[in-house]
């Protein structure tokens, strides 16, 4: 064997116990769990044989504890770049097989090594998050490494997107760098996310409580909103995240990628015209008019559980990426309250980062009364969806099907907030209130002189029927040209393609500044 060969394979034998991680009963073990490893993960995500791995050789510097005697190459995190239908993508992939996947300094130096070259070349960054968390050895300088990551994570903020996926623990400050992202996906039945364990929980404040049911995936799915995919399997959530990056660019200075379309632009939708029901207090499903209007019906939901009053996630129309919200009437009749403004707001602000443009359906009665709300801070809360829509400059294509009253008429992404193209169905309800509220308010004096309830009763509905002829219709607000156009339902996909179309060049800045002062 010549001393090359010697060498060569001295390499392969040092990749393949590389390979191994914290060994094969450690593997045994995450499998038995019902989870894939780090690289078994990177495969599913990654087009095949496309991932080259960065830092295999890198140990750890610890020297306390013992843990001088218990070294694994790559150090409890699998680092590279691959792509995902052919564009770069830079990974990690924290490895649980060893020292429980948790993080040191030079596990950190691998992360933010990706994160700086990500960075440079303008591409998005993946991270599949399986760890104990601060390596418990290292002290100090585990926490400084987080650091390290989060002021990166903060930097590439609406720079290139950045997603992760939670495969296992991520307890602690860690679940910090997944906040500072944009997606969080998260597996059903293996991974969960909080602050502090269900042991500190009951120590510090008594309560008993499972790990499930204090940060498990279907809590962060439903409850708090902290994840925006719930998948059922780690396979299923990789290829979920395989399908959110086709739909944005690498980075801020790019337009999302535009893709062929064979579903033809002017596909007339008969269903559309009888989908507002003739009770106005009756519900219908958002999803059947995106699904209607978009290519091929398909819709990536964000958040599908979570302020089920408002629907976002993104779709294609004419091959081109959009970022859609939608009231939804059949939770909560639609109303905006602090949950929904907040999902939508985030939603907004996303795609107006990476220039996917915006189109809003609007059947909206307006915000959500009530004392809870208020405690809450509604105020603060809904502003953030005002101001996301006021501060978005990439194209916004506005559709008002029904209702649309007050504040929450303003705030969903009305003409006077920059709206580029907003039409309305001739369902559209467009007023500073519904008929009901609008009666009581007016006629409130009028309506006390009337004792008998029976004539009182015929009284309103003769007055709510004259306010809703004159007032509840989108005729109004097209005479003041506030709606560009008011559009034949079945028309609705060929008239958002041909506004997207027209927009496409569009060009708008805001005034320099340092940052905004957005309401928080
Ligand atoms: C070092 C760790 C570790 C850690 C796990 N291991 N967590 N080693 N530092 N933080 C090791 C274990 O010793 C074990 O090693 C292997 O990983 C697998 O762990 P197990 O406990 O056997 O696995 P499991 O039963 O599945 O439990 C997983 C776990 C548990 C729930 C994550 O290990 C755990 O509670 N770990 C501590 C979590 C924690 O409190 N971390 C600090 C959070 S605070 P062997 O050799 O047996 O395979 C934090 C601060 C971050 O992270 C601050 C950022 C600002």
């Amino acid at each position: 064997m010549s001393v090359t060969s010697i060498k060569i394979k001295e390499l392969v034998d040092k990749r393949e116990e590389a390979r191994l991680g914290g060994g094969q009963k450690r593997i045994d073990a995450q499998h038995k769990k019902g989870k894939l490893t780090a690289r078994e993960r990177i495969e599913y995500l990654l087009d095949e044989d496309s991932f080259e791995e960065y830092d295999m050789f890198v140990t750890h510097r610890s020297h306390s504890f013992g843990l001088e005697k218990q070294k694994y190459y790559s150090d409890g995190v699998v680092t590279g770049r691959g792509t995902i239908d052919g564009r770069i993508v830079f990974v990690f992939s924290q490895d649980f097989t060893v020292f429980g996947g948790s993080l040191s300094e030079t596990f950190a130096n691998k992360v933010c090594k990706i994160l700086d070259q990500a960075m440079k070349v303008g591409a998005p960054v993946i991270g599949l998050n399986d760890s104990g968390g601060a390596r418990i050895q290292e002290g100090v300088r585990s926490l400084a490494g987080y650091a390290e990551i989060f002021q990166r994570n903060i930097m590439a903020s609406g720079v290139i997107p950045q997603i992760s996926g939670i495969f296992g623990p991520c307890a602690g400050g860690a679940v910090y760098s997944p906040a500072l992202t944009d997606f969080i996906m998260m597996t059903e039945n293996t991974s969960y996310m909080f602050v502090t364990g269900p042991k500190v929980v009951q120590t510090v404040t008594g309560e008993v409580i499972t790990t499930d049911d204090l940060g498990g995936a279907n809590v962060h799915a439903t409850k708090s909103g902290v994840s925006h995919f719930l998948a059922s399997t780690e396979e299923e959530g990789l290829l979920l995240m395989r399908k959110l990056i086709s739909y944005l660019p690498q980075n801020n200075l790019e337009d999302p990628p535009v893709i062929d379309c064979s579903d033809p632009i002017d596909r007339l939708e008969d269903s559309l015209n009888e989908i507002i029901p003739e009770n106005p207090n009756k519900p219908y499903d958002i999803i059947d008019v995106i699904s209607a209007t978009t290519d091929y019906g398909e819709f990536l939901e964000v958040q599908r559980n979570y302020a089920k009053n408002i629907v976002v996630g993104f779709a294609r129309y004419n091959g081109r990426p959009v970022g859609i919200v939608a009231n939804q009437p059949k939770f909560l009749a639609g109303v905006l309250d602090i949950d929904a403004s907040r999902k939508a707001a985030r939603f907004v602000r996303f795609c107006d980062s990476f220039n996917i443009p915006l189109v809003t359906l609007v059947d909206v009665p307006g915000f959500l009364p009530g004392s809870t709300q208020e405690y809450g801070g509604i105020i603060i809360h809904g502003a953030k969806l005002l101001f996301a829509y006021g501060e978005a400059t990439v194209p916004k294509v506005t559709i008002t099907l029904r209702k649309s009253y007050g504040g929450a008429h303003d705030v969903m992404s009305c003409k006077q907030l920059r709206g580029d193209l907003n039409y309305a169905w001739p369902t559209a309800e467009i007023a500073v209130m519904g008929a009901k509220g609008a009666i009581e308010v007016l006629e409130g004096k009028a309506l006390a002189a009337i004792p008998d309830e029976e004539e009182r009763a015929e009284f309103i509905e003769k007055k709510e029927t004259e306010y809703s002829e004159k007032f509840a219709t989108p005729y109004l607000a097209a005479k003041y040209g506030f709606i560009d156009d008011i559009i034949e339902p079945r028309n609705t996909r060929f008239r958002i393609i041909r506004a997207l179309e027209s927009l496409a060049t569009k060009k708008e800045m805001n005034p320099p500044k340092k940052h905004s002062n957005l309401p928080l």
